[in-house]
């Protein structure tokens, strides 16, 4: 699989080198890119022992999430040397280049953050995101930059790649060559491969598929303001009426409770909190404490379990939760208990979710149309 990649790579070099050389048209510029980023994105050799890649946790096959045997149930994945358990589930890398850039906008006179990659909106885009798997200790566990570039560099075809998209001097200063490693995986992240935009919703749009009467059912429910109320912040419909990304990419607390069991896992225990939002350096107004970015909801029946602490394995419970959170004597249906406490209880959204008044018939509804925002490769 590996030599095949390298050697597509090879290939268009080698009709770059054909052309005239000042002439690398845009197309064939970001053509080239996005296969030198295919390659180190699916390039195990960049980790510490040589056996984990981006595509081992976002894999295409899995809908770019951990295609991994899990025995801790993909609540949040392990590092390369298997010794370590992170404390937040994978999101799925498919559609993340439509989150906009990490900042602010405002609304109604109040300022919301919005954006940015990872849960806590911590990366600013997905080229800076890209660096950080490769030296985060419980993934990639690489030392250091300088170490990820003599990684690169034991390949011919990713100087020979790099030095002609980028700068022939590209080598000269790691720093620029970390960015240009992260840019090429960027633009792979960027192309239609991780977004198609092809499920059953898409070609419901589109004209081309008819959704099932429960499907629409559960899109109506979907989208009623005065019933489950999703759209508020998961809206189906970009601003210019196509078909939208699933999230309005803010930040919020909905109260998911404590993931007790990952925390007895992963040894952070108990008491330990994730602050979401409030952790990211360019926030520090403490109501936003236990915020989360809003997912997006595409592939989300490829994606379990759900959730930034991987809490919830059905999506039946993720809207039963959103359903009775706030209902006397509500029952987690996965722990025979009542729903948990949340890490962070003072910033709890009460308003938009918590007790919704569905049927148990309405809460099916509204998964069968979650299941039509599967990409059309991963139907069954
Ligand atoms: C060990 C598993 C693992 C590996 C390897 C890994 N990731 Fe991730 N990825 C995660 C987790 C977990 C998160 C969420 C972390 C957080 O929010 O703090 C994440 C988040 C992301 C996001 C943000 C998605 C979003 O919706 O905000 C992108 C994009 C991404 N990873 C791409 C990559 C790329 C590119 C690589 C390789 C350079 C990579 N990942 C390697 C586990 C992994
Ligand atoms: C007030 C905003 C808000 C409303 C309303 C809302 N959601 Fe969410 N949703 C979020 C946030 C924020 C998250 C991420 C929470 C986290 O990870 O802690 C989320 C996560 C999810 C997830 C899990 C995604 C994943 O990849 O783990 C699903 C499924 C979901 N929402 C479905 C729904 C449905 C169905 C409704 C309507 C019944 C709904 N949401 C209403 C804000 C909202």
């Amino acid at each position: 699989m590996k030599t095949i990649t390298l050697a597509i790579i090879g290939v268009s070099l080698f009709f770059l080198g054909c052309s005239d050389s000042d002439g690398l048209s845009e197309n064939q510029t970001i053509d080239t890119k996005m296969k030198l980023g295919k390659a180190l994105y699916e390039d195990t050799s960049l980790s510490k022992n040589r056996t984990m890649s981006c595509a081992t946790c976002h894999h295409e096959e899995s809908a770019f999430v951990d295609e991994r045997e899990s025995d801790i149930f993909h609540m949040a994945a392990k590092s390369a040397d298997d010794n370590f358990i992170g404390d937040r589930n994978v999101p799925t890398a498919s559609y993340a280049s439509f989150t906009p850039d990490f900042g602010t906008v405002e609304e109604d006179g109040e300022i919301l953050f919005v954006g940015g990659q990872f849960l806590d909106g911590r990366s600013k885009n997905l080229k800076e995101q890209a660096k950080l798997p490769f030296l985060n200790p419980i993934e990639m566990q690489m030392e250091s930059i300088e170490e990820v570039i003599h990684r690169v560099r034991e390949n011919d075809d990713y100087i020979e790649a790099l030095k002609t998209l980028y700068s022939e001097n590209i080598f000269d200063d790691y720093n620029k060559t970390f960015d240009a490693i992260a840019d090429a995986i960027a633009t792979f992240e960027k192309s239609d491969i991780f977004s198609p935009f092809d499920s059953k919703f898409d070609r419901h749009l589109a004209g081309t598929y008819i959704l099932t009467a429960q499907e629409k059912r559960g899109m109506d429910l979907f989208e009623d303001e005065k019933r489950a109320n999703c759209i508020a912040c998961h809206p189906v419909l970009k601003e210019d009426d196509t078909a939208g990304l699933f999230t309005d990419f803010t930040y919020d607390n909905i109260g998911v409770p404590i993931n007790k069991e990952l925390r007895l896992l992963n040894g952070k225990g108990e008491n330990f909190i994730d602050f979401g939002l409030f952790d990211n350096p360019d926030v520090n107004d403490s109501n936003l404490k236990g915020a989360f970015r809003v997912s997006t909801l595409r592939n989300i029946d490829e994606t379990g379990p759900y959730m930034h602490n991987g809490i919830f394995k059905d999506l039946k419970t993720v809207v039963h939760f959103y359903n009775t959170r706030d209902v006397e004597g509500a029952i987690n249906p996965e722990t025979g208990e009542a729903w948990g406490k949340p890490e962070v209880n003072t910033t709890v959204n009460s308003e938009e979710l918590g007790d919704l008044g569905l049927t148990d018939q309405e809460e099916d509804d509204i998964v069968a149309f979650m299941k039509t925002l599967t990409d059309k490769r991963y139907e069954k």
